[in-house]
Protein backbone atom coordinates (compact mmCIF):
# COMPACT_ATOMS: atom_id res chain seq x y z
CA UNK A 1 0.00 0.00 0.00
CA UNK A 2 1.10 3.64 -0.69
CA UNK A 3 0.86 7.06 1.60
CA UNK A 4 -2.22 7.95 0.19
CA UNK A 5 -4.35 4.29 0.22
CA UNK A 6 -3.16 4.54 3.98
CA UNK A 7 -4.34 7.98 4.03
CA UNK A 8 -7.86 7.29 2.85
CA UNK A 9 -7.88 4.07 4.96
CA UNK A 10 -7.54 6.41 7.95
CA UNK A 11 -10.41 9.08 6.76
CA UNK A 12 -12.83 6.17 6.06
CA UNK A 13 -11.73 4.12 9.31
CA UNK A 14 -12.64 7.65 11.69
CA UNK A 15 -16.16 5.68 12.74
CA UNK A 16 -14.55 2.23 13.03
CA UNK A 17 -14.22 -0.36 16.12
CA UNK A 18 -10.88 -2.03 16.71
CA UNK A 19 -12.86 -5.29 15.85
CA UNK A 20 -13.34 -3.54 12.36
CA UNK A 21 -9.94 -2.89 11.91
CA UNK A 22 -8.98 -6.35 12.87
CA UNK A 23 -11.28 -7.80 10.26
CA UNK A 24 -10.01 -5.44 7.72
CA UNK A 25 -6.39 -6.70 8.62
CA UNK A 26 -7.39 -10.48 8.71
CA UNK A 27 -9.47 -10.11 5.37
CA UNK A 28 -7.05 -7.94 3.48
CA UNK A 29 -3.75 -9.21 4.65
CA UNK A 30 -3.77 -12.43 6.94
CA UNK A 31 -1.38 -15.04 6.85
CA UNK A 32 0.78 -12.74 6.44
CA UNK A 33 -0.61 -10.54 9.56
CA UNK A 34 0.42 -11.18 13.03
CA UNK A 35 -0.06 -9.20 16.26
CA UNK A 36 2.67 -8.03 18.11
CA UNK A 37 1.86 -9.30 21.65
CA UNK A 38 3.86 -8.77 25.29
CA UNK A 39 0.78 -9.76 26.79
CA UNK A 40 -0.11 -6.56 28.61
CA UNK A 41 -3.74 -5.64 28.95
CA UNK A 42 -4.05 -4.05 25.78
CA UNK A 43 -2.67 -6.85 23.80
CA UNK A 44 -4.63 -9.90 25.68
CA UNK A 45 -7.88 -7.52 24.59
CA UNK A 46 -6.91 -7.53 21.09
CA UNK A 47 -6.11 -11.52 21.18
CA UNK A 48 -9.63 -12.05 22.71
CA UNK A 49 -11.37 -10.15 19.69
CA UNK A 50 -8.77 -11.52 17.39
CA UNK A 51 -10.05 -15.20 18.47
CA UNK A 52 -13.60 -14.45 18.01
CA UNK A 53 -13.28 -13.09 14.34
CA UNK A 54 -10.80 -16.04 13.24
CA UNK A 55 -9.16 -18.51 15.55
CA UNK A 56 -6.41 -19.02 12.67
CA UNK A 57 -5.22 -15.24 13.46
CA UNK A 58 -1.14 -15.27 14.03
CA UNK A 59 0.00 -13.84 17.15
CA UNK A 60 3.60 -13.79 18.34
CA UNK A 61 5.86 -12.65 21.37
CA UNK A 62 9.11 -11.48 21.65
CA UNK A 63 10.42 -13.98 24.39
CA UNK A 64 13.88 -11.63 25.72
CA UNK A 65 14.61 -13.88 28.49
CA UNK A 66 14.13 -11.36 30.85
CA UNK A 67 10.23 -11.06 31.47
CA UNK A 68 8.11 -11.37 34.73
CA UNK A 69 7.04 -14.53 35.90
CA UNK A 70 3.48 -13.37 35.90
CA UNK A 71 4.02 -12.69 32.31
CA UNK A 72 4.69 -16.22 31.22
CA UNK A 73 1.81 -17.00 33.31
CA UNK A 74 -1.02 -15.24 31.46
CA UNK A 75 0.99 -16.29 28.11
CA UNK A 76 -0.20 -19.77 29.76
CA UNK A 77 -3.38 -18.96 30.54
CA UNK A 78 -4.28 -16.98 26.78
CA UNK A 79 -2.75 -20.21 25.24
CA UNK A 80 -4.97 -22.74 27.27
CA UNK A 81 -8.06 -20.55 27.06
CA UNK A 82 -8.00 -19.83 23.27
CA UNK A 83 -6.03 -23.05 21.96
CA UNK A 84 -3.74 -20.56 19.71
CA UNK A 85 -0.43 -21.70 18.58
CA UNK A 86 1.44 -18.67 20.04
CA UNK A 87 4.55 -17.65 17.81
CA UNK A 88 7.74 -17.18 20.35
CA UNK A 89 10.55 -15.68 19.28
CA UNK A 90 13.81 -15.62 21.08
CA UNK A 91 16.87 -13.31 20.70
CA UNK A 92 20.12 -14.98 18.99
CA UNK A 93 22.16 -17.27 21.66
CA UNK A 94 25.73 -16.47 19.98
CA UNK A 95 24.71 -12.76 19.99
CA UNK A 96 22.90 -12.77 23.79
CA UNK A 97 26.07 -15.15 24.69
CA UNK A 98 28.87 -11.99 23.65
CA UNK A 99 26.37 -9.03 25.08
CA UNK A 100 26.33 -10.71 28.37
CA UNK A 101 30.45 -12.17 28.01
CA UNK A 102 31.21 -8.41 27.71
CA UNK A 103 29.36 -6.36 29.42
CA UNK A 104 27.60 -7.99 32.46
CA UNK A 105 23.70 -9.94 32.72
CA UNK A 106 22.85 -6.29 34.25
CA UNK A 107 24.44 -4.10 31.34
CA UNK A 108 21.05 -2.03 30.81
CA UNK A 109 21.32 -0.30 34.31
CA UNK A 110 25.24 0.94 33.20
CA UNK A 111 24.40 2.99 30.18
CA UNK A 112 22.08 4.12 27.72
CA UNK A 113 23.85 2.59 24.94
CA UNK A 114 24.43 -0.57 26.68
CA UNK A 115 20.48 -0.56 27.58
CA UNK A 116 20.17 0.13 23.50
CA UNK A 117 22.25 -2.57 22.74
CA UNK A 118 20.30 -5.20 24.96
CA UNK A 119 16.88 -3.84 23.61
CA UNK A 120 18.55 -4.45 20.43
CA UNK A 121 19.27 -8.05 20.79
CA UNK A 122 16.94 -9.48 22.88
CA UNK A 123 13.72 -6.66 21.34
CA UNK A 124 14.47 -5.14 17.69
CA UNK A 125 16.53 -7.71 15.93
CA UNK A 126 13.75 -10.66 17.03
CA UNK A 127 10.75 -8.73 15.68
CA UNK A 128 12.55 -6.88 12.84
CA UNK A 129 13.60 -10.91 11.62
CA UNK A 130 10.05 -11.70 12.28
CA UNK A 131 8.33 -8.51 10.40
CA UNK A 132 10.35 -8.82 6.87
CA UNK A 133 7.90 -12.32 6.93
CA UNK A 134 4.97 -10.20 7.34
CA UNK A 135 3.01 -7.66 5.04
CA UNK A 136 0.99 -6.25 8.32
CA UNK A 137 1.43 -6.37 11.64
CA UNK A 138 -0.50 -5.30 14.16
CA UNK A 139 0.14 -3.06 17.84
CA UNK A 140 -1.58 -2.69 21.08
CA UNK A 141 -0.32 0.90 21.37
CA UNK A 142 -2.85 3.65 22.48
CA UNK A 143 -2.22 7.45 21.76
CA UNK A 144 -2.17 8.48 25.63
CA UNK A 145 0.93 6.09 26.61
CA UNK A 146 3.54 8.47 24.80
CA UNK A 147 4.11 11.70 23.19
CA UNK A 148 5.66 10.27 20.07
CA UNK A 149 2.02 7.49 20.37
CA UNK A 150 0.07 10.72 20.15
CA UNK A 151 0.79 11.37 16.67
CA UNK A 152 -0.35 7.28 15.36
CA UNK A 153 -3.54 6.26 13.65
CA UNK A 154 -5.24 3.38 13.37
CA UNK A 155 -3.56 2.66 9.93
CA UNK A 156 -0.20 3.21 9.21
CA UNK A 157 2.49 2.97 6.92
CA UNK A 158 5.44 1.45 9.12
CA UNK A 159 8.07 3.22 7.16
CA UNK A 160 10.86 1.82 10.23
CA UNK A 161 9.74 -1.68 8.70
CA UNK A 162 10.12 -1.25 4.81
CA UNK A 163 6.62 0.31 4.38
CA UNK A 164 4.15 -2.41 5.70
CA UNK A 165 1.21 -1.93 7.09
CA UNK A 166 0.85 -1.17 11.12
CA UNK A 167 -2.52 -1.72 12.43
CA UNK A 168 -2.95 0.12 16.04
CA UNK A 169 -6.90 -0.55 16.77
CA UNK A 170 -6.95 0.38 19.87
CA UNK A 171 -5.30 3.77 19.38
CA UNK A 172 -7.80 5.81 20.56
CA UNK A 173 -8.90 4.06 23.80
CA UNK A 174 -8.19 4.57 27.24
CA UNK A 175 -7.21 2.95 29.55
CA UNK A 176 -10.39 2.82 31.57
CA UNK A 177 -11.75 0.93 28.22
CA UNK A 178 -9.29 -1.65 28.40
CA UNK A 179 -10.02 -2.90 31.74
CA UNK A 180 -14.03 -2.98 31.36
CA UNK A 181 -13.11 -5.11 28.07
CA UNK A 182 -11.25 -7.39 30.04
CA UNK A 183 -13.84 -7.63 33.13
CA UNK A 184 -16.63 -7.81 30.77
CA UNK A 185 -15.08 -10.52 28.71
CA UNK A 186 -13.56 -12.51 30.98
CA UNK A 187 -10.05 -12.37 29.65
CA UNK A 188 -6.93 -13.38 31.35
CA UNK A 189 -4.95 -10.49 32.30
CA UNK A 190 -1.39 -9.77 34.20
CA UNK A 191 -1.64 -9.90 37.73
CA UNK A 192 1.24 -7.23 37.75
CA UNK A 193 -1.44 -4.77 36.18
CA UNK A 194 -3.59 -4.47 40.07
CA UNK A 195 0.56 -4.51 41.32
CA UNK A 196 0.56 -0.74 39.94
CA UNK A 197 2.25 -1.48 36.35
CA UNK A 198 0.30 0.16 33.87
CA UNK A 199 3.01 -0.57 31.66
CA UNK A 200 5.09 -3.94 31.78
CA UNK A 201 8.18 -4.98 30.08
CA UNK A 202 10.90 -6.91 31.45
CA UNK A 203 11.77 -7.38 34.44
CA UNK A 204 15.06 -5.66 35.73
CA UNK A 205 13.61 -2.68 33.54
CA UNK A 206 10.30 -2.09 35.13
CA UNK A 207 8.34 -0.76 38.02
CA UNK A 208 5.06 -0.04 39.63
CA UNK A 209 4.10 3.49 38.95
CA UNK A 210 3.05 6.05 42.33
CA UNK A 211 -0.36 7.15 42.55
CA UNK A 212 0.41 10.35 39.65
CA UNK A 213 3.09 9.76 37.82
CA UNK A 214 3.59 9.44 34.03
CA UNK A 215 2.04 5.80 33.04
CA UNK A 216 5.18 5.34 31.75
CA UNK A 217 7.40 6.39 34.42
CA UNK A 218 7.80 2.76 35.65
CA UNK A 219 10.29 1.84 32.50
CA UNK A 220 14.09 1.91 32.47
CA UNK A 221 12.68 4.45 35.51
CA UNK A 222 16.91 5.48 35.80
CA UNK A 223 16.39 7.12 32.67
CA UNK A 224 15.57 10.91 32.44
CA UNK A 225 13.89 10.92 28.97
CA UNK A 226 10.76 11.78 28.54
CA UNK A 227 9.71 9.98 25.35
CA UNK A 228 11.54 6.36 26.42
CA UNK A 229 11.12 3.85 23.93
CA UNK A 230 12.95 0.34 23.31
CA UNK A 231 13.50 0.81 19.67
CA UNK A 232 10.09 -1.72 18.57
CA UNK A 233 8.22 1.42 17.89
CA UNK A 234 10.50 4.12 17.14
CA UNK A 235 14.26 4.63 16.29
CA UNK A 236 16.89 5.24 19.06
CA UNK A 237 18.67 7.17 16.28
CA UNK A 238 21.87 5.38 17.44
S1 LIG B 1 7.74 -0.83 24.17
O1 LIG B 1 8.21 -0.41 22.83
O2 LIG B 1 7.78 0.24 25.16
O3 LIG B 1 8.39 -2.06 24.67
P1 LIG B 1 5.07 -1.31 24.98
O4 LIG B 1 5.47 -2.19 26.12
O5 LIG B 1 4.55 0.04 25.30
O6 LIG B 1 6.24 -1.19 23.90
O7 LIG B 1 4.01 -2.10 24.11
C1 LIG B 1 3.41 -1.52 22.97
C2 LIG B 1 3.11 -2.60 21.97
O8 LIG B 1 4.33 -3.13 21.44
C3 LIG B 1 2.38 -3.80 22.55
O9 LIG B 1 0.99 -3.57 22.59
C4 LIG B 1 2.77 -4.88 21.54
O10 LIG B 1 2.00 -4.77 20.37
C5 LIG B 1 4.22 -4.52 21.21
N1 LIG B 1 5.18 -5.21 22.11
C6 LIG B 1 5.83 -4.69 23.17
N2 LIG B 1 6.61 -5.63 23.76
C7 LIG B 1 6.44 -6.76 23.05
C8 LIG B 1 6.94 -8.10 23.16
N3 LIG B 1 7.78 -8.45 24.12
N4 LIG B 1 6.52 -9.01 22.25
C9 LIG B 1 5.66 -8.68 21.25
N5 LIG B 1 5.15 -7.43 21.11
C10 LIG B 1 5.52 -6.49 21.99
FE1 LIG C 1 17.12 -5.68 27.96
FE2 LIG C 1 15.73 -4.19 29.69
FE3 LIG C 1 15.45 -3.84 27.02
FE4 LIG C 1 14.49 -6.03 28.27
S1 LIG C 1 13.82 -3.88 28.53
S2 LIG C 1 15.58 -6.00 26.35
S3 LIG C 1 16.13 -6.43 29.80
S4 LIG C 1 17.29 -3.45 28.30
Amino acid sequence: MNLEEIKKLNQESSGMGPQEVLQWGLSNIHPKLALASSFGAEDVVLIDMLMKINPEARIFTLDTGRLNQETYDVMDAVKSKYGLKLEILFPETEETKEMVRDHGMNLFYKSLELRHMCCGIRKVKPLNNMLATLDGWITGLRADQTQNRGDAAKFELDEQHGGMVKLNPLIDWKWEQVIEYIKENDVPCNKLHDQGYPSIGCEPCTRPIKPGEDLRAGRWWWEQESDKECGLHADHGD
